[in-house]
């Protein structure tokens, strides 16, 4: 059992920013627990961090299914005690022709990427007031201008986008900070999306991209790391842009 007010969730912490924000977090001394969908990527990543002096366990968790969220988090509060920061960084991407693409698709993605977000804050919410503590979603440039051939995304991304200054103010009187932050491009695997070749690509040259390169995860994360840990108490319903310029 770890003190209260140093433990930390992070969701798709195997992989790109999520990855980025526990390893910066366990650098710090913060308790870190990853869950995310895929086991043997988190147990590896939870090892290589504990491997270089952090503390931080690997949970099996799918955040589309409210019963696995609600399972893992009483699991967490019971093995290493009540977490008092939340990073909700797990989601998926999908492009494609709106035409093209089937109700299934759509569903998918909003049960990840929307559901699997609220399901993550309504789960944590009682532990992050009995701790004071503060939640930090990832929304996305999509999720403020919208992104052609990325339809399902950009709606999930500005649900997340209201989701988070509503659960803020509601919370607020509880003392517990609730921030997004809204990233451009970001070098991580999920950039890597593949974008199918029946686009029109004057269509896609709509896509404000940023005079820089794409941010890496630890710039994004650092960023993570101030709203979660650092930032002051007035600092909560903001939906912080890191994206070059792009927005
Ligand atoms: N990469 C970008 O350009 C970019 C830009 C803006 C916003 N974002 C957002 O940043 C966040 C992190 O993205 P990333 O680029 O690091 O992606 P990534 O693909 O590298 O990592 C996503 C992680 O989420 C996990 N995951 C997927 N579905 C899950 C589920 N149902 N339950 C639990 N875990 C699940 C994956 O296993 C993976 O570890 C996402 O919310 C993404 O939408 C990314």
């Amino acid at each position: 059992m770890n003190d209260s007010n140093n433990i930390a969730i992070v969701s798709g912490a195997s992989s790109g920013i999520g990855r980025a924000v526990a390893e910066q977090l366990t650098k710090e001394g913060v308790t870190t627990v990853l869950f995310d969908i895929n086991l043997e990527h988190a147990q590896e990543a939870a090892s290589q961090l504990n491997a270089a002096g952090g503390q931080a366990l690997a949970y099996q968790v799918d955040i589309s299914d409210e019963h696995q969220v609600t399972k893992a988090i009483d699991r967490l509060v019971d093995e290493v005690g009540v977490p008092n920061m939340v990073c909700n960084s797990a989601a998926i991407q999908q492009y494609g022709r709106t035409e093209n693409s089937s109700f299934d698709d759509w569903r998918r993605l909003i049960n990840v990427n929307l559901n699997g977000t609220y399901f993550m804050c309504k789960a944590s919410l009682p532990s992050l007031v009995q701790t004071q503590g503060s939640l930090v979603n990832i929304a996305s440039l999509a999720g403020k201008i919208g992104l052609p051939y990325d339809v399902a995304y950009s709606a999930s991304k500005g649900g997340v986008i209201a989701m988070t200054k509503a659960l803020a103010k509601e919370y607020a009187d509880r003392n517990v900070r609730i921030n997004a932050i809204a990233p451009g491009a970001v070098d991580t695997p999920m950039y890597a999306t593949e974008i199918p070749d029946d686009i029109n690509p004057k269509v896609l040259g709509v896509i404000p991209r940023s005079a820089r390169a794409a941010s890496s995860p630890e710039e994004i994360a650092s960023l993570i790391v101030y709203l979660l840990k650092d930032a002051p108490a007035p600092m909560t319903g903001s939906i912080v842009s890191i994206d070059g310029a792009s927005n």
